[in-house]
């Protein structure tokens, strides 16, 4: 059966006191759209309809790369309607998938499940929650049979007491669609046209409905608000953690661990607590990190130790050296056999070396020592004492 897929994100996000679109806030370091778009591409539909508005522009230019259908929805008058804007790019039959742009963390094995368990009706991906509260309840007659899906706003104190919940993710047989889509009305406690309210319809229609249950909660969990962005943040960093761990990495403190890209391993790589990994990154074997931040296009080659320190952009410690308690700028150059003394036997002291400075090879830094920008040391040289001169010392 020819699967299309609609992605809702023309929504706000009122709630995110941002001026980016909610679905372009980041978990990973990745937009969470981008997120969705990418497991919904695992399924191997015949398009992806992303349907936009609210900053369709910025949405459009950050995920330019992306191969889907863009959908300007001009005005967000609900769910239903959002569906309905798409309804035109849809083949006669098949099957639509729905998904939102602000629940990044879905996965491809539930909604495989969905599709599987729906068949050639309408498949509703639900959840037990112990706090329902904001979410459509789902109902039911006393043979247990899914009837409609009745909004919070809308719902009576007992239909408020129901804990099981649509998390808003669909499949629907595109037949029906035109004829449902076209049947909903806005009377109702937000003057919208909800997609939930096709499920009443489906009933009338004699149409089979079937409610799957998603693995975990937090796969179906939508962003409103800064604090869910971090709650996600947290679970998708335990669950990348959790996979390096199992390919044998090992991380000190798995709970402070943060990958915002993609990480390449070695055997025996050990990484201390604190370290924030971005863009795509590669560690060879036998390498420990300990707390050290590495800007972009930072080369640290063989046998170079580096220790609680920065390093800027574009600066490079190619060969032999120990690097710790320094910050280093950009274009700095740390030339071979390189030592930032920062012990002297009581205490550690902090070395600090500016942008575009040229440490000549086998120099030793003794701390606390300041190496201003643009300065050159000559090969071999002990440095005591601050140079600010940009000059050669
Ligand atoms: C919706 C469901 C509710 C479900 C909840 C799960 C309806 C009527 N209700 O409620 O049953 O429990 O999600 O989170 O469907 N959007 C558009 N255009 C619109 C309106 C919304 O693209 O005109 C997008 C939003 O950007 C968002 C998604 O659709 O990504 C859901 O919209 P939202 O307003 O958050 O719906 P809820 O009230 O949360
Ligand atoms: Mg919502």
């Amino acid at each position: 059966m020819t699967l299309n897929i609609i992605i809702l994100a023309a929504g706000k996000g009122t709630r995110m006191y941002s001026r980016q679109p909610k679905v372009l806030h980041p978990i990973g370091g990745k937009p969470m759209l981008a997120h969705v778009i990418q497991t919904a591409q695992t399924l191997a539909p015949q398009a992806i309809h992303v349907v936009i508005g609210h900053g369709k522009e910025q949405v459009q230019q950050q995920l330019a790369a992306a191969n889907v259908n863009w959908v300007e929805q001009t005005e967000q008058l609900g769910t239903g309607h959002a569906v309905q804007t798409a309804l035109p790019h849809l083949p006669q039959d098949g099957r639509t998938l729905v998904l939102y742009g602000d629940v990044p963390l879905i996965d491809a094995a539930n909604l495989h499940a969905l599709l599987d368990a729906a068949g050639e009706g309408v498949g509703i991906l639900t959840d037990i929650m112990d706090n329902p509260a904001g979410y459509g309840r789902i109902i039911r007659n006393e043979r247990g049979q899914v009837v409609k899906i009745v909004e919070e706003k809308d719902a009576t104190a007992a239909q408020k007491a129901i804990r099981e919940v649509n998390t808003g993710i669909f499949v629907l047989p595109n037949r029906h669609l035109a004829n449902w889509l076209g049947a909903l009305q806005s009377n109702n406690a937000q003057g919208e046209y909800y997609l939930t309210d096709v499920v009443a319809l489906a009933v009338r229609d004699g149409v089979a409905i079937t409610p799957q249950p998603v693995s975990a909660h937090h796969l179906a969990a939508g962003v409103n608000n800064k604090m869910q962005l971090a709650e996600l943040e947290r679970i998708f960093q335990q669950t990348q953690a959790q996979r390096l761990l199992q390919n044998g990495v090992t991380l000190l403190d798995p709970s402070r661990f943060d990958l915002r890209g993609s990480l390449k391993h070695g055997q025996d790589v050990q990484i201390d607590v604190n370290c924030v990994f971005t863009g795509d990154c590669e560690l060879g074997d036998n390498i420990t990190i300990p707390q050290a931040v590495l800007a972009d296009e930072v080369h640290i080659g063989n046998f170079v130790e580096v220790k609680n320190s920065q390093i800027g952009r574009g600066s490079k410690a190619n060969h032999l050296s120990y690097i710790g308690d320094t910050t280093i700028g950009e274009q700095t150059n740390i030339g071979a056999g390189t030592i930032t003394a920062n012990y002297d036997g009581v205490n550690k002291h902090k070395t600090t070396i500016g942008n575009q400075v040229r440490i000549g090879s086998n120099s030793v830094l003794v701390a606390p020592v300041t190496i201003g920008d643009k300065a050159t040391t000559g090969a071999g040289s002990v440095i005591t004492k601050n140079c600010a001169c940009g000059c050669l010392v």
